[in-house]
């Protein structure tokens, strides 16, 4: 036998033992009651149970050290689910609506009678998240009448009269009625002896269509209700009579889904007269039997999602007013948050079979122009500048962090995130530039190009494919172009940090000694001398900061870091935004024509050559180029920047 068969067959065997271990309830009426005495818990209704299901893997309140919490979100508190942590991105105000829609319903308010609607743009995220909410129930144990295809709560054998003693008892709530099948079948094998009737542990499973149901659009002629409540199973009307219970087929999506989730997937492709089971399954929480018996009794957590146009022509139709007030809407944009976007790309692409290389800033340059396509125009300030505010970053502004707040520019902009450039167009360019690429690597520019390409092909409206094109050939080429630079003149300077926190000491001294009017002692020599204005002033004319403006940066500065340092925490040149963004730009101005000539030289001497495989050394070793990624990015770079020295 060969080995992985033998080890296969083992694996079985043992995976069969491991089960038939896990002893499941067998049993009737009464032990099943007994079990619930012991653990009132398992009876739940639908919504607590699934929202149990989410709470289980804990929660916590997003702390204060997250930078997220005042720069995004404005300093309100935000409670992230860890159950959609890593899989879903700058989408914590949508699970948190969810999360409440849930608790509420949990807590039977009036939103456990309605149906959960996400809406928003292609590619939001709204079929991922609601795959993600139903996989939180997949193999839960639940209990069910034994042979019941609506799988109802074995405590609604009760009779009536009796509910309000054992519901006491047993500290539970019962609601509904068994179904049609179910009762024909106590009346007929058990004779009516309800405590005798056995009980039935199961899972929920997607797959075994017991407790989730999703419902993909029809069209309108093959849209059938019985895709939604089962139908009367004609091969059995010559057995049985119409009104038989046991003519019917209680395989629907209300039928599945009952005690669970029915998803309704773009609810709105479907003719008006299908959702009108809603409306009961909702409100009375009754679903329409087959054929001729009585309504059965529906508990189910109904999700539906859709696009906003679909939903804007629902709700123009006032004949819809019934059903639109049984739904509570949330709204699923698409990411603003720069960082955050990246992440889904990380995400998506780590779990395909893309294996290319992905040079630095890719994802960031792809994220870039899906989130700025996104944005409304601001009268406050430029897309590139509104795109970083949103991502929580510091936009400076003649040595000055600038004050545009995030809450006036959402303010301003009502309505965003629900248009532009979806995730799937960015996947798809992503494909296309490794297709196209023959090393089997993806970098910025060539990402850059594949997204023009495709907005030349495929965008319609002809104003947003002007702007998309500018943002791509215009701004964001632009802001890589300056990445770029800052990254090649740090490759190029060797001990970049050491060289940029000694400068950033000496400012800082120079500033001191200038704003107390004192003197400045060597730190070697001990002389005492005058502060160097000039050094200053070379640093502070990188942001922008001249003549009168200088004492106030430098007294600025000077204050800032005293503060800190009194707190006792370190400063470092990266510790004041400003500052930091002068000493870089420093720093590279200084290498710039170096690194120019080594990076564009077609020959090179030797101390040059010398140089050049350094940088290519610290981009492959520090950066996470390879050798190929590094070449591409340096000749780019070579024939773009430096253009004006
Ligand atoms: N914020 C996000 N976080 C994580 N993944 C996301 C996010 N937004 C979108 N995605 C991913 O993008 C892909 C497309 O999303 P999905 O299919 O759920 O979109 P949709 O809103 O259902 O779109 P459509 O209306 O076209 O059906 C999925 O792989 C999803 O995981
Ligand atoms: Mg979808």
């Amino acid at each position: 036998m060969s080995s992985i068969k033998k080890q296969l067959l083992q694996q079985i065997k043992s995976a069969r033992e491991e089960s038939s271990k896990t002893k499941k309830f067998s049993g009737n009426l009464m032990d099943y009651i007994e079990m619930v005495e012991k653990d009132p818990t398992i009876v739940k209704s639908s919504h607590k149970r699934l929202h149990d299901a989410i709470e289980e893997h804990g929660s916590y309140v997003m702390p204060d050290s997250d930078s997220r919490k005042f720069k995004v979100f404005d300093g309100e508190s935000i409670k992230i689910h860890k159950y959609f942590e890593g899989e879903f991105f700058g989408m914590e105000t949508v699970i948190e609506k969810v999360m409440s829609f849930l608790s509420s319903a949990a807590h039977k308010g009036e939103e456990s009678r309605q149906v959960l609607l996400l809406m928003g743009p292609v590619g939001a995220g709204k079929s991922a998240l609601t795959e993600h909410i139903k996989k939180a129930l997949e193999g839960k144990k639940y209990y069910t009448l034994k042979n019941d295809p609506h799988r109802g709560e074995p405590l609604q054998l009760i009779p009536r009269s009796l509910r309000p003693s054992v519901e006491a008892a047993l500290n539970v709530k019962i609601d509904g009625d068994i179904s049609p099948v179910a009762r024909h079948k106590l009346l007929n094998d058990y004779e009516g002896k309800y405590e005798n009737f056995e009980v039935e542990e199961v899972t929920f499973s997607q797959r075994g269509r017991r407790g989730v149901a999703s419902v993909p659009p029809m069209d309108a002629n093959s849209q059938d209700v019985s895709v939604l409540i089962g139908s009367v199973d004609i091969s059995k009307l010559d057995k049985f009579a119409e009104d038989d219970p046991r003519s019917l087929s209680l395989n629907g999506a209300f039928n599945v889904g009952n005690r669970g989730v029915v998803e309704l997937v773009e609810v709105f492709k479907n003719e008006i007269e299908f959702l009108h089971t809603i409306i009961t399954a909702t409100q009375e929480k009754r679903v329409p039997s087959p054929g001729k018996s009585d309504m059965l009794h529906f508990d189910g957590v109904i999700l539906a999602h859709c696009n906003e146009a679909e939903w804007n022509r629902f709700q123009s139709e006032h004949t819809n007013e019934a059903i639109m007030d049984r739904i509570v809407k949330i709204s699923v944009p698409y990411c603003l948050e720069l960082n955050q976007e990246v992440k889904i790309y990380e995400k998506m692409l780590g779990k395909s079979d893309f294996k290319a290389h992905i040079a630095p800033h890719t994802l960031k340059i792809a994220s870039m122009f899906s989130v700025m396509s996104r944005l409304k125009e601001s009268a406050k300030c430029d897309a590139l500048t509104k795109m970083k505010i949103y991502n929580g970053e510091e936009v400076l502004e003649k040595g000055r962090v600038r004050k545009v707040d995030i809450r006036d520019l959402r303010e301003e902009a009502k309505h965003e995130g629900l248009d532009g450039i979806s995730t799937r167009f960015i996947t798809k360019a992503l494909d296309n530039a490794l297709t196209a690429s023959d090393k089997g690597m993806i970098t910025p520019i060539s990402v850059m190009d594949s997204l023009t390409k495709m907005v030349k092909e495929q965008l319609v409206d002809e104003s947003f494919k002007t702007k998309c094109l500018e943002l791509l050939q215009k701004t964001i080429r632009e802001e890589y172009l300056k990445i770029l630079e800052t990254e090649i003149a740090k490759a190029f300077i060797s001990a970049y940090e050491e060289q940029a926190q000694s400068l950033f000491d000496s400012y800082l001294d120079n500033a001191e000694a200038y704003t107390t009017r004192a003197k400045l002692k060597d730190r070697v020599t001990k002389e005492e001398r005058k502060p160097d204005e000039g050094f200053m002033a070379s640093i502070e004319e990188q942001i922008g900061v001249t003549g009168s403006s200088r004492d106030g940066f430098r007294s600025d500065v000077t204050a800032y870091m005293f503060a800190k340092m009194r707190r006792g925490e370190k400063v470092s040149y990266k510790t004041y935004e400003p500052l930091k963004n002068a000493i870089e730009s420093f720093l590279i101005s200084s290498v710039r024509s170096m690194a120019r000539i080594v990076t564009k030289s077609k020959t090179r001497d030797e101390d040059q050559v010398k140089k050049y495989s350094e940088m290519i050394e610290t981009m492959i070793k520090e950066y996470g180029y390879t050798a190929e990624s590094a070449e591409e990015i340096l000749a780019f770079a070579s024939n773009n920047l430096w253009r004006d020295s």
